[in-house]
Order: C-alpha cells, then structure tokens, then sequence
C-alpha cells in the first residue's frame, strides 16, 4: 500500500457501494474481486483476456446520451482504477441459490452445459451481458458473444443449446432438447412415434424479466453528472493513476510525462505488465476526457474518437452504413468485417480504437483496413495539433509509430469511399474467431470512371512483418493498368518479391504467410471482378464466386434410449440428470481449490524454473529475493527432509533440481512469500547460473539419432509380417507426425498446503485426479507417515490426465514449504507457468510398411512409433505400450507388427492426457488404411469396412471379443449420417468449386477399458446414513467435470431406493476412503459405481428386518428404528475388479474388461486459398452400453470429440531452437472455441447394448470419444485430396497433425503455393523446432 493519500475510488459491485482508499492502480478488478472482496465466482483461466473464465458486466451511465450502457468484460484485464464510477456484475450478483437463480445460470445448467463448471460462470456472464442488451438474441448473437470464452469439457454444443432458449427461433422443437423436428415434412405426414427421450425440458425454466435485474445506482448517475467534476489520482505501491477530464490537461501530462502510457482498455498495457514486466511508474488514463469520444459526420466522412472502444466503432458504423449509398460505405463495410473478427466481445467492448492503431501490432487487424482506405488521426500536442496520414511512414517498427511520445490522438478520420472504389478487409487466423491473424489484409481500388482502369491502389498487411506493410511495389505495378488477368498475374509475382520474409522470420509459417499474401489478393481480386460485372463495366465470364464458409449452427440431435417401461419412477439410472452441482457452477458458489478462503498467514509460492533445456547448475543466489518486501523463504531441494526424487520404471525425476536441469522449465527452487505478488517478484529476483551441456536433444529425429530412449522398447507381433510382405500385391510406406497436446484443463494446476500444527499432521485441499498419489508422495517427502497427511479434493476445474503426477511433485514442494515455514502454503500456477512446467500430450512420429491385396484386404501392417516423453519417464512407457495395444483399432490385420520407442528428450516431460497414447497410435493405424485407400483409388470407408473385425475375434494381444456392437454403431453412422447420398453431393460440390472444397471421412474406434496393471483396478466407497433419513456419500473417484459424483448419487438412490436429494456427495478424502485408485482410464464409474453399491447394498440388508417389520413406513422412519435398535448405518463398500496383465514377452495378455466402440462421420468445407475450414456436420453414434445418465454420456462424448479435433487439428505447441516453449496461453495455443463446433452436431447412443462387465451394463467412457475428432482430420484430408486432385496430383500425400490452416493450405498445392521458392533446409535455423 501507498503511503502517499490519493482520491477515493467508488465502485459498485452486484448493487453495493465499495469505496477503496487506497486503490492500486496495479490490482486489477479480478483480483480485487476474489481476495478483497471474496467474490470468487469470477474465475481466473489465463490473466490475459483470452479464456473469459473472469467476464464480468460493466455498466456506465453516459450523461452525453442519458444511458446506461452495459457491456461484458475480463476481470483480469480490468485496471481496479478504470472503474471509478461502475457498476460491476459478476455471477454472484445475478442469482444465488439462496434466493432465486437467475434463468442464463438455470438454462445452461440444465442444457447440461457444465460440466468441471469453470468456464460456467464467464459463459453465464458473457450471454447475461448480451440479454441485458438483447433480451431476444439470435443464435448468431449467441456465438459472439461466446466467441472468447472458452470452455474444455463440454464442446460447447449444450450451452449453445442452453443459450439458444432465449432466441425467438428458438419456437422450433429441435431447438430447445427435442428431436424429431416438429417442422420436418417427413415427420408431419406420419403418425407420431413413441416420444423420444429429451435431455431438458424447456417448459421447466424459468422466464425471462427483465425487470428483475438489478437497477443501475442512481448515486452514479448523480456522480458522472456531477458539474465539476476533478482529476482522480490513485497512488499504489509502485504505480500512479492520474484521470484528467480536460483535454488540455491531458495534453499537459502528457508533455510532463511523456514516458507515460495512456491506459483506456488495457489490453496491450495489461498484458505487457503481466507478461513481460513492464513497469510503468505512472499511467494516464484519458477515459473521462470528453474529446476523446467524439464523433462528427462530416461530407467528406466520420472523424470517431481516439477512445471510442471498438465495440462502439462498429455499432456507429453499423448504424450510418444504411443511411448511404452502398458506394460510399465500402470502407466501413470493410472494418465493420474486420471489427466482427478481431479478438473476442469481451475485448472489443474495452480495447480503444486509438489504441490498436497506437499499439500498431505487427498482425493489428484494423491499421491495415485504415491505412488502405486513407485513413488519419488527428493528434495534439502542447505544441501543435495536426492531421497524420494513416499510411506506410506512419507505422515504423514493432510496436512504434512516428507519433512523438507526449502527443496523443484525439480523433480518427474514415472517409467515405467513392463511385468505382471498392475496399476489403481478409484476414486468415489460427482458429476463426477470438485469434490474432496470421496474415491479415486491407486492400482498396479505385477505378476510372465506368472503366476497369486502375487509378489508385492501395495494398497492406499485417503479419507479413515487424508492424503493417504497404505493399508499395505491386501497387505501383497495378496503377494506371487494366484490372485484368495480365496485370494480377504480374502483380502476384511482384508481391511475392516484395513481401519477403526470411525462413527463420519469428512466428514461422514462413511458406504460408507468403502464399496468403498472394492468396488474399486473388481473392480480393475475385471480389472486385465481381463489382466490376454487377457495374456493367466488364462482361468476361468469371470464375467462381467464393462465398465465405458456412457459420450458421443448426440444432443438433442427441438420442438415447427411454428406460424400461417398468423401471421406477424415482430410480435416476439411465435417465438424464443435470450435473448435481451445475447449479452452483453456474452460480459461483461452487468451490475450487484457489476459491477456498485463505488461512492466518498464510504464505504463497511461486516456482523458479530452469531457462536451459541441459545445463549443470553452477551457482543459485537467493540473497537478493530474501531481502524483498514479503519475502518469507526460498525452498530448494536441500530443503526436503525425505525422498527428494521420485522413480518411476527405475528412473528418478528430482523434485527440485539440485545439479543438473534437463528441460526449460525444470523446477529449481521456490519462493515463498505473503502475497502471489511478493512471491512472484521474489522468484524473479532469484539468480541461478547455468553451464550449458552439449547436445541438447530435443525432436525425435534427434532422440533416434543420439539413441536417448527410455527402456524398456516395446514390440508386439501376431502372424508374420516380414513373410506375409512378400506376398502382397501391393506394399507402402508412409509415415505421419502428431503433435502434442497441452491440457488446458481450465483449473491451472492448485494446492493448499496447511500443517495442523501438531505431530506432523498436514491438511492438503489439492486439485487432482489421484488424491491417494498426493498422501504418499507428500509424506515420503517429508519423510513422515501416511497417516499424518489427508489430502482433500472436492472438485477439480478439469484435468484430463494432467493433475495426477505432475501435481504429486508441485504439492509435494508445496507441503515442504508449508513444514518448513510451519504456516499454510498456497500454490496456483498461472497459465503460462502451467504450460511450461506441467508437460502434456506425447508427440508421436509413425511409421508404417502395408501390404494389401488389390481387392482391399490389408494382410500385413508394420509399425513403428517413436514417443516424444521429455526429459523424464513419468508415464511415458506405459503410454508406448497403449499404443501397441491399440494398433490393431477395429481392423483384423493378419499379420500384424508394432514398435515403440520412448524417446528421451530435453523436453518438459510429458504425461497422462486423456486417451493415454490411444489418439496417437490410431491416427497412425487410421492413416495407414487411407493410403492404402488412396493407393487403390478407392474410397477410403470401403477399406475400412473390408478389414473391420467381423464374428467371433481375437486381437493381436489374443483378447476375445465380438465385435458384433461395433458393426452395428458403423452400419447405424452410415445410416444417420446419410453417408452415401451427402458423399456424392460431396463430389457434385467439389466439382463445382475450384477454391473450396468438401470432404467427408467415417472412423471407428474401439477403445479397452479398465487399466492394464491389475491392481489398480480396485475401489472403495463409504456411505453414511445420518438419523435423519441423509446420506453421505464417499468414494475414492475425484469429481473432474465427468459427473462420477452424479452417477454415485444416481446408484445409491436406486440401491437404498430414496430420491437423489437426500444424498450428498462432499469431498474425495484420504481419511474417509483410503488407498483409492486414481480417476482415468474412463474407469472411474465401473470401480466407483461398484463399491457404492456394495456398500448400499449392505446398508440395505441390515435395514431388511425393519422394512420387513413395517414395510409401509418411511425411509426416516425405518433410519430412526436402526438407530434405535443400535443398527450400523454406515458401511464401506469394495469393488475387487478382475486381474488384468499383459505379458510383453509372450505378446499376449488380458489388459482390459471390455471394449467401448463409437463410429463418427464429419464433413466439412475447406477454403483452399486460405486453409480456413468449416465442420458442417459430425454424427456420432456411441456403444455405452446402458447409460447411466444418458446427458453425462452425451457430454463426455461431445466434449471428447471437441478434444480430439482441437487435438488433430487445432493445437499447436511450438518449441524455441533452444527448448523454450514459446505457446504458454490462449493467445498463442489455441483450443476449440465456440466458432470450432460442428455446424451440426449430431450423437446417437446405440440402443438395446449391453455389458455385463460394468456396473448396471454401461461402458466407460471419458476416453474413447477422442479419437473420433480424427473425423475432422479425415475430412480435411479429403478435402485436400480433392484440391490436389484439381492441380493434378493423385495418390497419398503427407498431412500431419494437426491439420492446421497453414498445413492443409499447403497440401492443397494450389497455384499460388507453387509459387513459394522452398527454403533450402539446412540453411537457416528455423523459427520452431518440429519436435
Ligand atoms: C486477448 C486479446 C486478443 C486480441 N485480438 C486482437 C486481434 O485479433 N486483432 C487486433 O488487431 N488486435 C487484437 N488485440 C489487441 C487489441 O485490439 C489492442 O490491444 C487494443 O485495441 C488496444 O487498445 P486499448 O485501449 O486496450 O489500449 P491500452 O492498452 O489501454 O493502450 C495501448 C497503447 O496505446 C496508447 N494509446 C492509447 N490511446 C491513445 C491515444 N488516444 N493517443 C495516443 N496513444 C494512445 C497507450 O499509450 C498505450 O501505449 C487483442 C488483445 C487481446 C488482449
Ligand atoms: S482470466 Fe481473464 S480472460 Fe482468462
Ligand atoms: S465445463 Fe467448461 S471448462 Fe469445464
């Protein structure tokens, strides 16, 4: 805190006057909110603005207009300072379940759109901010609004479906949970079937009323009316916040303090003080200078002020666009296109015009729209006021503009455009929505009178350099020619010489930035052909008119099965019900670990991680962070009293590196302090020298060469291979690359670590999968007994795999900071320290020789799988041996031989991410039967129908099963699908369009169940019955988002045969069910549901005498009797699963109980010009055998899928040449958003399946699903082959994964990729390590 005394800040937050005497211009509202405030609804994902886990609704009263103007924004980005005079409404502030919750927070709930529940409360916030101003919204609304909140567990099709509620078109029965469409022709001429089951009920939620909302305080609206209003000034610890409301005085701070940024959105100053540790001892925030937000019309055009947000810019555009000619608005047209893309809602809403153009991003999306259409600013300084073009001299260098530093724009000309001009706006991104540009563009032209004569062009880019770039030469080229195929043709030559990038250039996508700019040209040039025709002013027959992909999601279906007709009313199994705390999800009640309050003195830590990937650590200085305000004490591995490494498969991983680091990002040590923020500057203070080691090995190509493996190296073989070769009519090699994954579980990784105080005893509230793994690993750390550590879990914010051992090691250094200081300890990772340290999916290179029969049959497959596992084992060799257990997928390959090798790498090491290995060997086994396809010129679903398992089978592994559910969900896809019909309009479309192009592709999958090493498939449950007829549940699974907890309750109501609102679920404990298995392996139920039910069952038997005795009495009342008569009312119960082996030298084993199979179709529509795609359509058709809780099922299916295309075709991770890992958040790794859905999104689960192998007849199934995103991929590769195919190229080609824009673009091969001279490989150090 300050010492010096500044003004008050006044803010409400949900009604209630705060004042703050003391406002730190560096606290943001976010934090603000959870520790000040204790509102810990509003959750944290990533601090910089790119999750929407933090959104908020701000509201200000606009005394110009006489309006409250409400908008949505990230908490996280939200200068506390900015908000003097808000109103702030977080979830909390719009319905609880004390009082009523409010109809966003109930309809995504009950849609079943939460599921970990820590998106829930930014999505309930993003879409309340949209009813507040659009209380009926079109699904198109709906998705913008969402565009920046990212959700990892559901895939998003439920909380659209939940979202959609509240749309007028909505009338439609599909759209609100139903099936059979009340519109369809088909279904109304015949006789209504049997009602289909439906996963909500609409008709249940509650309606909409506005005038329920909370009123804006009028004691704000007297404020900002306020005749006089003075400059605020808030003094922080290292940071000032002065607030003219002159222009001139503005002007004079700006002389004062020219170093000084102007602070309106905070978009780029947040971040670079967040992430790059910019310290800025003073920041200007002109927000309440008036000048600022002008806006004036005049003939000529409209001058918008500097601090308009962009959100407004577009709205004042959308409203004059009407009221001209369509000739004079083309500019406006263009950057309402581009407003439309750049970054999310929540960021649009906040970030300011002036800014973007001043902050002049290398990839900015407006500076090259405004700077094509002639745009200026107009600036002041003390002394002088001009006009400044907005053209090439404007934009000098990274982040620099010929602005001097104390002049600040006050306003921005967009001119009208004129007859015979025409301005466009491309750009081509990571994912579509809520993503920086890859390449983006303005383009203008301006024609002669009723001619195709050039007489002005204007070309720039963004992402094609260090700041915006005119395209100088090709305009040169283009001016004063016709606009014809003569002068484009030299102009793309010119623009190839002129936009050169060099192949190391930062970002990479060398060859794809080069071929967009040619790209995008063609196709600006396509669009203005098409002006030119519709004008009259040229009559040539054009090529096709490229229409951009299709956006528009259609209600999707779900079906399941109703439950037998005799099943009882009350009993929950098989039904759908809402996850049992959605409600609090969608609340913010629902408590994560990092929402739970903190303790007396309680301490924070913050990791020092290693900054060489192999080095020996020559020297660790703590001094200076010892000295630092707050600075309690630096833990290293000295610091351990117990085992300080922990082995696995006889390797030993360091806790805390002690003399030598082998990844960037190995934990060194750790600084514990009384704020995150002390911690954080403590852990930057630390001083660690390195002596580099030599050859460093990072890709797998490295690995092989240096042979750094990990033993044991697998390898499994039926038939004979080497034989079976010799004998085919064809044989090919191939091989693809799949990259890894980072989890992104929205939760980063959490603990809180507090010693009891006496005789060693430790309480651990940690997020993970495995609380078991915590006990023993903190105690053999501390070197003390299982018994003096209890490790909590209530629910995790997502996982998938990566909270088991990679959390074992962050709370074993957390429990040891906590034993040393004697005080609680708190770790939370942020996003990007998470993504460096945590590891996450293997990244697999695959190689396969087939041989196969010209009739289709595949008769011989050898494969061989290299791992990237990092520098440490972890899980890595049990991941190479899943692999090889899958090779076989469905497919019965006579002949069958499979290698992995573990490849040691100096790599963060990677880890359980759901599927375990599985996504990656199938791809590999899926791609293979593609070429064969590709080979044979066949269709590729042919070949797969020829080589499915059929009848009685035997895997590789000698495994029996039947694969008869299998056909079935495949002949079941095919039908739903209308796979044959939708393949040949598949075909007629693609010979239609030269630059788009469809594909479609239908996978299967069959996925083992259970965990290959026996004993760890064992579960326990505890289950209590209070005197008052409640039940309290305890079982060893870990609530993650799956719903375990929901199906728990769901089996022990149909067991005591009592309503699911008499059973609480509470916590995952060490000290109720000890020794617990982890949750994975899609496991968790079949165990879990099993030892819940012993346990009820035996709760029920000793309750037989007395329900015997009074058989029409109440559950309490036969409770009480059992009290009385001194009955026990809790039980354990176990479930003891079957011996489950593989014995790798005998290449034969039993390692899993049952198989789970899904077959999924995709289609979808590829842009060839700029690799952007579109999944039309997914159908999906689930063995699940009996669901337990067909919404839960459904979900985990969906957002498996969404998984797995992000997975295949989305997710990049990038590595440095030196190991660094450059993608550590959501603006650099992108994983599916909204806009990423499937347009339709259709599961079926297989009806009339059984197995009776797991608990009820259901199947597992958290995993499976994953794979069947490869659909995508499949589809996209179609899509591609067609592309090829209209360049001249046939046969396989190579596509790895994922099939991002930038490698499905290249593979097309179009024209303008031929064109991109190849970097001679060798010669230059590239960008990104392909790892
Ligand atoms: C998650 C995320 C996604 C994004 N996605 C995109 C995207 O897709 N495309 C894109 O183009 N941009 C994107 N942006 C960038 C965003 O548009 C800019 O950061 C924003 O427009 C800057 O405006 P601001 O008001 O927030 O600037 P601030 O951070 O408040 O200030 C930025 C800089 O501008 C200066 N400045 C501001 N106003 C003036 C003025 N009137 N006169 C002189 N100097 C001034 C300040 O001194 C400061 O140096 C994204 C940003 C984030 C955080
Ligand atoms: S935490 Fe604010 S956007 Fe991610
Ligand atoms: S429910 Fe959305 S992140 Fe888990």
């Amino acid at each position: 805190m300050s010492a010096k005394k500044g003004d008050t800040l006044c803010v409400f937050i949900n009604g209630k006057k705060v004042t703050e005497e003391h406002a730190d211009p560096e606290t943001m509202l976010l934090s603000f909110l959870r520790e000040r405030l204790r509102l810990t609804g509003t959750k944290s994902g990533c601090g910089g603005g790119g999750c929407g886990a933090c959104t908020v609704m701000v509201s200000r009263y606009q005394p110009a207009t006489r309006t409250i103007v409400h908008f949505s924004a990230n908490a996280c980005l939200m200068p506390l300072c900015q908000l003097h005079g808000a109103a702030v409404t977080t979830v909390e502030g719009i319905g609880s379940s004390k009082t009523r919750i409010h109809p966003v927070q109930e309809r995504i709930a009950k849609a079943h759109g939460s599921q970990c529940g820590f998106c829930t409360p930014g999505m309930v916030m993003s879409m309340y901010a949209l009813l507040r101003n659009n209380p009926q919204p079109t699904i198109e609304d709906i998705t913008q609004s969402l565009a920046g909140n990212l959700c990892r567990c559901t895939g998003y099709r439920p909380i659209v479906d939940g979202c959609r509620t509240f749309c007028q078109e909505a009338n439609c029965c599909q759209a609100n949970g139903g099936t059979n469409c009340c519109l369809s022709a088909e279904n109304s001429t015949k006789e209504p079937e049997e009602e289909k089951p439906q996963l909500f009920d609409k008709d249940e939620f509650l309606p909409l009323d506005p005038t329920q909302e909370l009123i804006f305080p009028p004691e704000l609206i007297l404020m900002a009316e306020a005749s006089n209003p003075q400059r605020l000034t808030f003094y922080g610890e290292r940071m000032t916040w002065v607030s003219p409301i002159s222009l001139e005085e503005l002007v004079q701070l700006r002389t004062r303090h020219p170093g000084a940024p102007l602070v309106i959105g905070n978009t780029n100053i947040g971040p670079d003080i967040k992430f790059k540790g910019a310290l800025h001892p003073l920041v200007i925030s002109p927000s309440r200078v008036k000048d600022l937000f002008e806006v004036c019309q005049t003939p000529e055009g409209v001058w918008v002020g500097a601090g308009c947000s962009l959100t407004e810019v577009r709205f004042l555009l959308e409203k004059m666009v009407p009221q001209f000619p369509e000739e004079k608005t083309e500019l406006f047209r263009a950057l309402i296109q581009q407003l439309g893309n750049l970054g999310s809602q929540q960021i649009r809403n906040v970030a300011s015009l002036g800014g973007n153009i001043v902050s002049a991003y290398p990839n900015s999306d407006l500076n090259p729209v405004l700077a094509a259409g002639s745009c200026k600013v107009s600036v002041v300084s003390s002394e002088e006021k001009r006009e400044v073009p907005l053209n090439q001299a404007f934009f000098v260098g990274f982040g620099k503009t010929i602005l001097k530093p104390e002049e600040v724009i006050v306003s921005v000309f967009i001119p009208f455009s004129r007859k015979g001009e025409f301005v466009r706006a491309l750009r081509q991104a990571p994912r579509k929505e809520a993503s920086f540009a890859t390449v983006t563009t303005g383009m203008r032209v301006y024609f002669s009178k009723d001619s195709r004569m050039v007489q002005d062009v204007s070309i720039y880019f963004g992402g094609m350099g260090p700041t915006t770039v005119h395209a100088t030469k090709t305009c040169k080229g283009i001016m004063g020619r016709p606009w014809d195929e003569e002068t484009l043709s030299r102009a793309y030559g010119v623009l190839l010489d002129e936009l050169v990038l060099p192949p190391s250039a930062p970002g990479g996508k060398v060859d794809f930035r080069r071929s967009l700019t040619l790209s995008l040209l063609f196709k600006f040039n396509l669009d203005v052909l098409q002006k030119l025709k519709e004008m009259s002013v040229i009559t040539d027959e054009l090529p096709e008119k490229l229409l951009p992909l299709p956006r528009d999601i259609h209600p999707s279906l779900q079906e399941f099965q109703h439950v037998p007709k005799n099943q009882s009313d009350q009993d929950p199994v098989g039904r759908p019900m809402m996850h049992r705390s959605a409600i609090s999800h969608a609340t913010g009640e629902a408590v994560y670990c990092d929402d739970i309050p903190r303790v007396d003195g309680e301490l924070f830590l913050v990791l020092v991680t290693s900054s060489r990937a192999h080095a020996k650590i020559t020297g660790l200085d703590v001094s200076e962070a010892l000295q630092l305000p707050g600075v309690v004490d630096v833990i290293t591995a000295k610091d351990i009293p117990g085992k300080k490494a922990r082995a696995m498969f006889g390797y030993e991983e360091e806790l805390l590196a002690m003399n030598e680091v082998s990844c960037v990002g190995q934990m060194v040590c750790a600084v514990v302090a009384d704020t995150k923020l002390h911690a954080k500057r403590g852990a930057a203070a630390i001083k660690i020298s390195y002596e580099d080691l030599p050859d460093p090995v990072f890709t797998i190509e490295d690995a092989v060469e240096k042979s750094s493996f990990f033993e044991p190296l697998r390898m499994i073989e039926r038939g004979n291979v080497t034989e079976a070769l010799k004998t085919v009519d064809g044989v090919y090699e191939g091989e693809i690359r799949i990259g890894g994954q980072e989890h992104f579980y929205m939760e980063t990784q959490s603990m809180l670590a507090v010693p009891v105080g006496e005789e060693m005893e430790l309480n651990v509230y940690v997020s993970t999968q495995w609380p078991t793994l915590m006990q023993v690993a903190i105690a053999e750390t501390l070197d003390i007994q299982y018994n003096r550590v209890t490790c909590h879990v209530k629910r995790l914010g997502g996982a998938f795999g990566g909270k088991v051992i990679k959390t074992s090691i962050l709370a074993s250094i957390t429990s040891v900071a906590a034993w040393k200081t004697n005080r609680a300890v708190r770790c939370v990772l942020e996003r990007g320290e998470d993504m460096l340290i945590t590891g996450g999916r293997h990244p697999v290179l695959g190689k396969y020789k087939v041989g196969f029969m010209n009739d289709g049959r595949i008769v011989a497959a050898d494969f061989q799988y290299y791992v990237n596992a990092g520098c440490a084992v972890d899980e890595s060799v049990l991941v190479s041996e899943k692999i090889l257990l899958h090779l076989d997928n469905t497919y019965n390959i006579p002949n069958l031989r499979g290698r992995s090798a573990t490849c040691r790498t100096n790599l963060p090491s990677n880890t359980a991410f759901r599927g375990f290995g599985v996504p990656q060997s199938l791809l590999v086994v899926e791609n293979m039967v593609n070429d064969v396809a590709m080979v044979l010129g066949r269709p590729a679903y042919q070949i797969r129908e020829i080589n499915m398992y059929k009848g009685p089978s035997v895997t590789h592994y000698k495994f029996e099963f039947s694969p008869e559910n299998l056909l079935h969900c495949w002949e079941e896809c095919k039908l739903r699908s209308e796979y044959s019909v939708r393949l040949r309009a598949v075909d007629q479309f693609n010979q239609l369009n030269r630059w788009k192009k469809r594909g479609m592709s239908i996978i299967p999958i069959k996925h083992g169940i259970a965990f290959a090493e026996g004993f760890l498939n064992q579960a326990a449950a505890l289950v209590h019955i209070y005197k008052d007829g409640s039940v309290l549940v305890t079982h060893g699974g870990t609530e993650m988002g799956q719903g375990i907890h929901t199906k728990m309750q769901q089996v022990t109501s149909r067991e005591l045969g009592i309503p699911t609102t008499k059973i609480y679920i509470s916590e995952t404990s060490t000290g109720t069910v000890p020794n617990s298995c982890l949750s994975g392996a899609s496991f968790g139920t079949d165990a879990n549901g099993m030892a819940v039910k012993n346990a009820c069952e035996i709760l029920y038997q000793r309750l037989e005498p007395i329900r015997l005795k009074n058989p029409k009495g109440s559950w309490e009342s036969w409770v009480q009797e059992a009290f009385l008569d001194k009955i026990s009312l809790s039980a354990t119960g176990f479930f003891r699963g079957k011996d489950l082996y593989m014995d790798w030298d005998k290449m034969e084993g039993q390692p899993y109980f049952y198989f789970t199979y899904g077959v999924c179709c995709s289609e979808v529509e590829l842009d060839c010009l700029t690799g952007d795609y579109r999944t039309v359509r997914t159908d999906i058709v689930f063995d699940i055998g009996r669901s337990l809780n067909p919404s839960v099922d459904i979900g985990q299916i969906e957002g498996a899928f969404t998984q797995g295309l992000g997975l295949y075709t989305l997710e990049e991770l990038k590595f440095s040449p030196s190991g660094f890992l450059y993608t550590r958040g959501p603006s650099q790794y992108k994983i599916p958003a909204v806009c990423d859905m499937p347009l339709q999104f259709n599961v079926y689960l297989l009806p009339d399946s059984d197995n009776p192998h797991a608990i009820y007849s259901s199947k597992g199934i958290g995993e499976p699903a994953l794979f069947l995103g490869s659909s995508v991929f499949f589809a996209i590769k179609d899509a591609v082959a067609a592309a090829r195919s209209d360049s001249g190229l046939a046969g396989p080609f190579s596509l790895d994964s994922p099939a991002t824009p930038e490698k499905a673009c290249l593979a097309c091969a179009s024209p303008f990729i031929q064109k991109i001279p190849a970097s001679r490989s060798g010669s230059f150090k590239p960008w990104a390590l392909n790892i």
